[in-house]
């Protein structure tokens, strides 16, 4: 059994990560560079904790013992020493996720296996960092990370099916379910979510309803638990040009970035992060 599990990255998704390990009875070490951000992730991790008791799901108890089993360090070294899995999950950015990745690869044990939660970057490329390529995979996890039920296996080009393995029964052990998918643009969820969320803002721009029932129309007439225009800014509109971009280049025109998210993200509007987006926050 993999028992003992680091996460690379206290953000919000890191920090979702962390507590839906450590509430799978997992034990975690959670690393940052910084207090600051080290002290931000853990509060998110409280607060959604509360959120669980209050809502019935664990006891006051059970909270306590989850926050015990999550171990902070601002060290790298020690995040990698003694862990059968760590979980990358820090910005979305190639050129550091292959630095880590070559340093995690120095000071981690043979037998670890890295994950990546990227969503939408090369797992293969991320993977070439390191003098272990077999052992990288993408894990794949949405946000939020404790309540949402999919993770997503990414199998890079070099993945060995045991590392395919090992990252299935991790994600059964806490509860999750999962979908194994190649390692192309996007995946499967980020280039569904991109093309639906994109067409939805194009439906905006050209005046067709307005922002509130483009999102009424989706959740109540489609179903989907949020709006487009809510969740771009909940999932964060700088994310989702990066991620647009990266499609553009794999499949063409139809996933070219509107305007209104381009100058949103120009503006500094990110959505609920920053306080505005298509909406105020
Ligand atoms: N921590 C703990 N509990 C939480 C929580 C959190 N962060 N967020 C929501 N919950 C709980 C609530 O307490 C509530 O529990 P209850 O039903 O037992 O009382 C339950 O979840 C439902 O919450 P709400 O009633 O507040 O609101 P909703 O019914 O709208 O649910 C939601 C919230 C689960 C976020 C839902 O709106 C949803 O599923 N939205 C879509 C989210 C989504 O699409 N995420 C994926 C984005 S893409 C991604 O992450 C990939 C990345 O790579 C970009």
């Amino acid at each position: 059994m993999t028992q003992k599990i680091s996460v690379i990255g206290a953000g919000l998704m890191g920090s979702g990560i962390a507590q839906a390990l450590a509430m799978g009875s997992k034990s975690v070490k959670l690393y940052d560079i910084s207090q600051d951000a080290m002290d931000k992730g853990m509060a998110m991790i409280r607060k959604s904790l509360s959120r669980f008791v209050r809502a019935g799901h664990i006891t006051e108890d059970q909270s306590g013992a989850t926050l015990e089993r999550i171990q902070a360090t601002l060290n790298l070294q020690d995040a990698c020493r003694d862990v059968d899995l760590i979980v990358e999950a820090i910005p979305e950015n190639m050129e550091l996720k292959q630095k880590v990745f070559a340093e995690m690869d120095q000071y981690a044990a043979a037998h670890t296996v890295f994950a990546t939660n990227t969503s939408e970057l090369s797992v293969t490329a991320i993977a070439s960092a390191t003098k272990r390529p077999e052992k990288v995979i993408g894990m794949h996890w949405f946000n939020p990370a404790p309540v949402m039920k999919l993770i997503e296996i990414v199998r890079g080009t070099d993945t060995s099916q045991k590392t395919v393995d090992l990252i299935r029964r991790v994600s059964e052990e806490i509860g999750k379910e999962t979908v194994l998918v190649e390692d192309r643009q996007g995946f499967v969820t980020s280039r569904a979510l991109a093309a639906h969320i994109l067409e939805c803002m194009r439906i905006y721009e050209e005046g067709v309803a307005s922002k509130e029932d483009i999102d009424k129309a989706i959740r109540l007439g489609l179903n989907y638990p949020m709006g487009p225009l809510e969740l771009a800014d909940y999932v964060g509109l700088d994310t989702l040009l990066f991620a647009s971009e990266g499609m553009v280049e794999a499949y063409g025109d139809r996933f070219r970035p509107p305007q209104i998210l381009r100058k949103l993200v120009e503006a500094g509007h990110f959505g609920i992060k920053t306080g505005k987006g298509f909406y105020d926050y």
